[in-house]
């Protein structure tokens, strides 16, 4: 049995997190076994190397080292988490995918998407989530809604860096609109939730939550 790989994606402050609980409290409750993850991170060692690329004192981080550090916890988690839950037939929900380096290193990075697909190939395995809710919201309301907490590393880039990774976003959204559903993030978030779970309710062939 095979699961379900759902992946959330959307500038800082879009509500991710939020939705993903909702989402995995309904699903428990309708009986599914549900890994609830997030990139970078989710295994030890991702985790650690998430401390290292979020660090606010290292400003100094070149975006190649960026790009190898975050394609690493992502190879780490795919391997050690994600594909051993899928493999189980569990709901695997995960903050961030690969989408996130396209948005962040590739667009505002100015990183090469040429070299940045071979190896996110390399590092997920080539595993493609079955479906991805990019919750999309103007780059100010996003960082008016982060701004009381500590800002990591990529919180702190200014808001031309934020309006670039969201048009990115967008433009994969055009792109791979079968596997991408856009989701209004400013929308109330009890109202997401309907949209969220009636998307993945369908995917799962159940009719009526
Ligand atoms: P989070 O704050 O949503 O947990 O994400 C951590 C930060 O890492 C966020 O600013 C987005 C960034 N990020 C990338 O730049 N590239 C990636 O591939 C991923 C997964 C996250």
């Amino acid at each position: 049995m095979q699961g379900l790989f759902i992946t959330f994606e959307g500038i800082e402050g879009s509500g991710k997190s939020t939705q993903m609980k909702l989402l995995a409290d309904k699903l428990a409750a309708l009986g599914y076994t549900c890994l609830l993850t997030r990139e970078p991170g989710g295994p030890p060692i991702a985790e650690h190397i998430r401390r290292l690329l979020l660090d606010p004192e290292h400003g100094e981080m070149l975006p190649e080292t960026e790009l190898l550090l975050y394609s690493a916890s992502r190879a780490q988690h795919t391997g050690e988490w994600i594909l051993p839950a899928l493999k189980a037939g569990k709901v695997v929900l995960c903050d961030r995918y690969y989408d996130s380096t396209f948005a962040y290193q590739g667009a505002a990075r100015s990183l090469d998407p040429g070299f940045i697909h071979p190896l996110t190939e390399f590092a997920t395995f080539h595993t493609v989530p079955d479906l991805t809710f990019l919750l999309d919201l103007e780059v100010e309301a996003g960082l008016a809604r982060i701004n009381a907490r500590q800002l990591d590393r990529l919180e702190q880039e200014d808001k031309a860096f934020h309006e670039r990774v969201r048009q990115q976003y967008l433009s994969l959204a055009l792109e791979q609109a079968l596997r991408i559903t856009v989701i209004d993030a400013s929308l109330p978030a009890a109202k997401i939730h309907v949209l969220v779970l009636d998307k993945v309710l369908s995917l799962l062939g159940v009719s009526h939550a």
